[in-house]
């Protein structure tokens, strides 16, 4: 597996790849990888004759400055798992490789970006938008793999990518639970073992509360979920939102829409955790 560091040595690695015909598929992330992402490399190897990890700590979409210090950083391990898993090649920048200067796009996703994880972390997907159209072209992707863990995130992409008729197919994997329904995430390292031990009751909370939705409104849904995590003090629910899959707006009734999905964040002492679980029309 080829480790590369800079864009030059990455641009010319893939060229060649690519004008031999060889077909790319693209994994980014943020390192201290875990079963969730090595479901996306697996994907990837599966459908492509080359693939690439991305590994870089985008400091541009950390809207909360300690959470990116406290940002795990596992880099040999990391290398480790990939080489095992058939990954080809890992681009793993410094932040100057990446942004020689500063970019300041302001992207327009409407309110994709304004819902949810948009409105309690200003900025956020902005930077995740500048890191990954940089990464992608970086790799000249054929393909790129993101999880719907992050389903906000992945319609953010989506857009991104059809502003821009970007050269690239968007797949989305599905999310990759601990053998206790927790989500798999690079923040679980974080949870004190007290904290850990309870984590499971936010995808507890989703599955009760999609088992019987159509017996409650939306709203009265919502809440109802909120108030059983809440019930547990070691939690603090941030939002809890019902919206349609492509538009994220918030649905008022069952009817509204074809495609409805449940998405929430919460704070489990200092960790904030996300997750969601699809309603109807996955
Ligand atoms: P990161 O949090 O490292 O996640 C990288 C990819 O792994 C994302 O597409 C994410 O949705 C996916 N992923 C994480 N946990 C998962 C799980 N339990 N099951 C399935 N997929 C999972 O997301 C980012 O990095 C960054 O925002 C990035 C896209 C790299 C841009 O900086």
């Amino acid at each position: 597996m080829k480790l590369l560091q800079t864009v030059a040595e990455t641009q010319s690695y893939i060229q060649l790849l690519k004008q031999n015909g060889y077909k790319v598929g693209f994994v980014p992330t943020m390192g201290a990888l875990h079963q969730g992402h090595m479901s996306l490399l697996k994907e990837a190897r599966r459908e492509n004759d080359i693939v690439i990890c991305s590994i870089f700590v985008n400091p541009i979409q950390f809207n909360n400055p300690d959470d990116l210090l406290k940002y795990p950083r596992t880099l040999e391990a990391d290398l480790v798992l990939l080489s095992v898993a058939g990954c080809d090649a890992v681009f793993a920048p410094s932040a100057w490789e990446m942004y020689p200067e500063p970019d300041t796009t302001i992207y327009d996703f409407g309110m994709l970006d304004k819902v949810m994880e948009g409105r309690f972390r200003p900025g956020h997907f902005n930077g995740v938008a500048i890191a990954v159209r940089r990464l992608l072209e970086i790799t000249m992707a054929d393909v790129a793999y993101f999880g719907e863990k992050d389903f906000q995130q992945l319609a953010v992409i989506r857009k991104m990518v059809e502003m821009f008729s970007l050269p690239v197919r968007i797949v989305s994997c599905p999310i990759v639970r601990e053998s206790d329904g927790l989500a798999m995430s690079s923040r679980n390292h974080r949870l004190l073992p007290e904290e850990r031990a309870v984590a499971s009751l936010l995808h507890f909370a989703l599955q009760k509360g999609a088992s019987h939705y159509t017996s409650f409104t939306p709203a009265k849904l919502q809440h109802m979920i909120a108030a059983d995590i809440n019930q547990n003090p070691l939690f603090s629910v941030e939002y809890v939102e019902i919206v349609d899959m492509d538009t994220l707006v918030p649905v008022p009734d069952w009817a509204e829409s074809k495609h409805i999905i449940i998405c929430l964040a919460a704070f489990l002492g200092q960790v904030r955790l996300i997750d969601n679980i699809v309603l109807q029309g996955g």
